[in-house]
């Protein structure tokens, strides 16, 4: 009998759930868009409780889609956004707040604090990461102290933090399960990559309980049942990955050296460093890729905030197109060598810059300056964003061979093109690039025995196109040094 995985891609802007065969294709997906919530400057909320109502019904739907009951299913996998951070009552389920979405900058001015009071090498010596608002640590106290009562109910063992996977997690399970992954865990800023167990020196820091703190498993693991009524039958959640790491996974980058890079809301390229926990000199993350067997494979990464979500400004917010594919026909008419930049830097700037108080820019405007030289400027700040990860994976001492990409902004062969010429690196384009969800129900399968290993997942893997450099070397220094001039000018530290 042929067995089925459900993938959910619980994403930022929306809830997304697709039904696998054994051979990786997909059979039918459903896709719901969620509100996003913005209280104040620099700060961004979900509704937990719409997050979770929402991701229930793309299960549904894509059930329905497919025809399947949950019986054929094997296993359930999910995936996330990462650092989003919710803390919910355990008695009732209640989020205690909105959930604070991994691009909120509140807590902007006490990372600065600690960075301030010299606590940064110690944060990124145990957990690879920065002290940055991005990571859960900082949100999770801000919720404690704005929350009347919230810390005191914390500390009595009243409450949990999740990362949305644990939030989805408890709430299949019916509460039975209070878990996340240690891809996952690895983005909180309070978990030690190293010995793989939450770090006491790291909580006290924060000033985060650890009654608070779900238990940390494999990546591939029985995380417990979804209750019956949900689905209809009880499905095993099979795994769990953070999005990014379960996209490296949709991309077969298991051996070190291969990368990835993920257009969604924000770009995230990931080289695969297997068992050792590279550190950066350059501003780049340290993270669990993903934990199998006991075994944490490690990666580094460079994080952008804004790339998908550039085009969608550009749509929604300044209505210069109304669809995001528009933006390929003003770029082929505008052209590579275009001296408009546009600097997204609208929650700040990511890696290597981590500036959470950079404002976004539009530069090099003239009389003549038109739509379409803006939205052409928008496509290409995401390739000059990547290019400032490849360069500093490069001062590491590594070099991009060729980079495997992925997400919705990829079907745009001018950005893929241009992209290939501005990074001087061949970019391969796979056949599915829903990786992200594909990653997830590779676990799944993993751990229910679709698949036997990793070598028998990479031999699923299939490029669809092929992007070779073909820029002239000088025009693509000049592109570039005009991008960094325009960094330049928007930084705030
Ligand atoms: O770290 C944030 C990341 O997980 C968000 O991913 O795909 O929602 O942009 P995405």
């Amino acid at each position: 009998m042929t067995r089925y995985l459900l993938a959910i891609d619980q994403g930022t802007t929306s809830s997304r759930a697709i039904v696998f065969d054994q051979s990786g294709g997909c059979v039918a997906s459903a896709q719901q868009e969620f509100a996003q919530h913005f209280p104040g400057d620099g700060q961004v909320e979900h509704d937990a409780m719409e997050i979770w109502e929402s991701t229930l019904s793309v299960c549904r739907s894509a059930l329905k889609k497919a025809a399947l009951e949950a019986t054929q299913l094997a296993g359930i996998g999910i995936t996330n956004q990462r650092e989003t951070t919710v803390i919910w009552d355990r008695a009732t389920g209640l989020p205690v707040h909105r959930a604070i979405v991994w691009q909120d900058r509140r807590t902007a001015s006490l990372c600065t604090k600690l960075k301030t009071d010299g606590h940064e090498s110690t944060v990124v010596e145990r957990t690879g990461l920065l002290i940055d608002p991005y990571f859960s640590a900082t949100k999770i106290a801000w919720i404690l102290d704005d929350v009347e009562g919230a810390r005191a109910r914390a500390e009595a063992g009243e409450l949990a933090f999740g990362t949305i996977d644990s939030w989805l997690l408890w709430n299949l399970t019916g509460g039975r399960s209070h878990c996340t992954d240690a891809s996952n865990a690895s983005r909180t800023a309070l978990f030690n990559i190293h010995t793989q167990q939450w770090d006491e020196d790291m909580l006290a820091l924060f000033r985060v309980p650890g009654s608070l703190l779900p238990d940390v498993l494999d990546s591939a693991a029985d995380y417990g049942s979804a209750e019956p009524h949900w689905l209809g039958a009880p499905v095993m959640v099979a795994g769990i990955a953070g999005d990014q790491q379960a996209a490296l996974i949709g991309q077969a980058c298991f051996s070190p050296g291969m990368a990835k890079s993920t257009y969604g809301t924000g770009c995230f390229l990931m080289v695969n460093t297997g068992a050792t926990a590279v550190r950066s000199e350059n501003r780049l993350l340290t993270t669990v890729a993903y934990r199998l067997n006991g075994e944490p494979c490690y990666a580094v990464e460079g994080s952008i905030f804004v790339a998908g979500a550039a085009m969608q400004w550009l749509r929604d917010g300044l209505k210069l197109i109304r669809h995001a594919s528009e933006s390929s026909g003003y770029a082929e008419t505008v052209g590579v060598d275009n001296a408009v930049y546009l600097v997204p830097a609208f929650t700040g700037l990511g890696a290597p810059y981590w500036d959470p108080h950079a404002r976004g820019a539009i530069m090099g405007l003239t009389r003549d300056t038109g739509i379409g030289e803006i939205v052409t400027a928008g496509l290409q700040s995401v390739c000059y964003q990547t290019k400032d990860l490849a360069r500093a994976i490069q001062n590491d001492g590594a070099a991009l061979a060729s980079l495997r990409v992925d997400g919705g902004m990829v079907v745009n062969d001018w950005l893929m093109q241009f992209l290939a010429d501005i990074l001087n690196v061949t970019v391969d384009r796979p056949g599915v690039t829903e990786t992200t969800a594909l990653g997830a129900a590779y676990l799944a399968g993993l751990q229910t025995g679709i698949y036997r290993s990793l070598d028998e997942i990479s031999g699923l893997w299939a490029c669809e196109r092929q992007f070779h450099a073909q820029m002239r070397p000088a025009l693509r220094e000049s592109l570039y040094a005009g991008w960094l001039d325009s960094i330049e000018r928007i930084r705030n530290n």
